[in-house]
């Protein structure tokens, strides 16, 4: 049966419309503490190439954490598998700003999508790049993946959280002891800081996570952006460590790869059917949007879209 996805879109943007329950939106960054919480969008980008969305489509969102795929694919592609030498590839059970685990594991974070092992990531990127080169690079590849050059990083998004990211000049700073991170830490975190306050619609995360639900390409037939193999590899770590530790619970409800920021969005794919951007600004209790996971399991509900079925 051919599913009828402009309907299921619509219903679902409609239902998320009527919820009450919103969660809270993210207020450890000022900045971000003054989005109205009432908003909501899904957009999915097809092997066709058409994008179907509904809600709030146009408004560009603090993507935030899920900046950190897109600077991993960018590490990865400048240093290969050494990367690995610096962040681990576990679930770290722990929240995305934890601290804990670094003393106990010598400074090297469990995964490169907790704050430690983004920073990492964004440290491996300065080897190669001066900080501003790292973040024209970063946006360059943004504006790629997403055929849209209209993608810019929100000034005042990363001076809030230049501002108030005491917890990640810690993390830098404890990493820089043991040299994972070896570069300056405020210079680390500048590029950070503004890699995670680029500001981006559905429409263009859906357009933008493409090269990830067309093994690697930007649609079946598309341009290559990664290999294969790394395609998968990061959907892998998406499905295991993309929601912190409510990855297991998303994995669960939700059963496609996926990875959220706190400025309430999430980035999802499908293989072979659909890359998927979701975004409500309201968070559950993990710092994982709440009406976005609500919105993108019911999605994967009346698709049948999962990676644990057989198709
Ligand atoms: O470093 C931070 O705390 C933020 N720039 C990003 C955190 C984030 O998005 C966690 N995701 N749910």
């Amino acid at each position: 049966m051919d599913l009828d996805l402009p309907l299921i879109v619509t219903e679902i943007a409609a239902e998320m419309a009527a919820e009450t329950e919103r969660g809270a939106v993210a207020d450890y960054i000022p900045e971000l503490a003054r989005v109205d919480p009432g908003q909501f969008g899904l957009a999915l980008s097809l092997p066709d190439g058409r994008v179907i969305a509904a809600g709030d489509t146009e408004v560009p969102f603090s993507i935030q954490s899920i900046s950190k795929v897109f600077t991993l694919a960018l590490a990865l592609g400048r240093h290969g598998d050494s990367v690995w030498s610096r962040v681990g590839r576990e679930p770290s059970g722990d929240p995305f700003n934890s601290i804990v685990q670094l003393e106990h594991e010598r400074g090297k974070p469990r995964n490169p999508f907790i704050n430690a092992g983004a920073i990492a990531v964004t440290d491996a990127l300065l080897s190669h790049y001066a900080p501003r080169e790292a973040l024209g690079e970063i946006l360059r590849f943004l504006r790629y993946l997403s055929g849209d050059e209209d993608i810019a990083i929100d000034p005042a998004v990363a001076a809030s959280e230049q501002e108030t990211g005491f917890r990640n000049v810690a993390l830098a700073n404890f990493m820089r002891s043991y040299g994972i991170v070896t570069g300056e830490p405020a210079k680390v975190l500048g590029v950070y800081f503004h890699h995670c306050a680029i500001a981006m619609t559905v429409r263009q995360l859906a357009r933008a996570a493409r090269f990830l639900a067309f093994d690697g390409r930007l649609g079946p037939e598309g341009p290559r952006a990664v290999s294969p193999r790394m395609a998968r590899q990061i959907n892998a770590l998406m499905l295991t460590c993309g929601h912190y530790d409510g990855s297991g619970e998303f994995a669960f409800r939700v059963g496609l790869p996926g990875k959220s920021g706190v400025g309430g969005g999430i980035m999802a794919v499908a293989p072979g059917q659909a890359a998927i951007a979701c975004w409500s600004p309201g968070l559950n209790a993990v710092g994982n949007s709440l009406l976005a996971s609500t919105a993108l399991e019911r999605l994967a509900e009346r698709t049948g879209w999962s990676v644990f079925t057989a198709r």
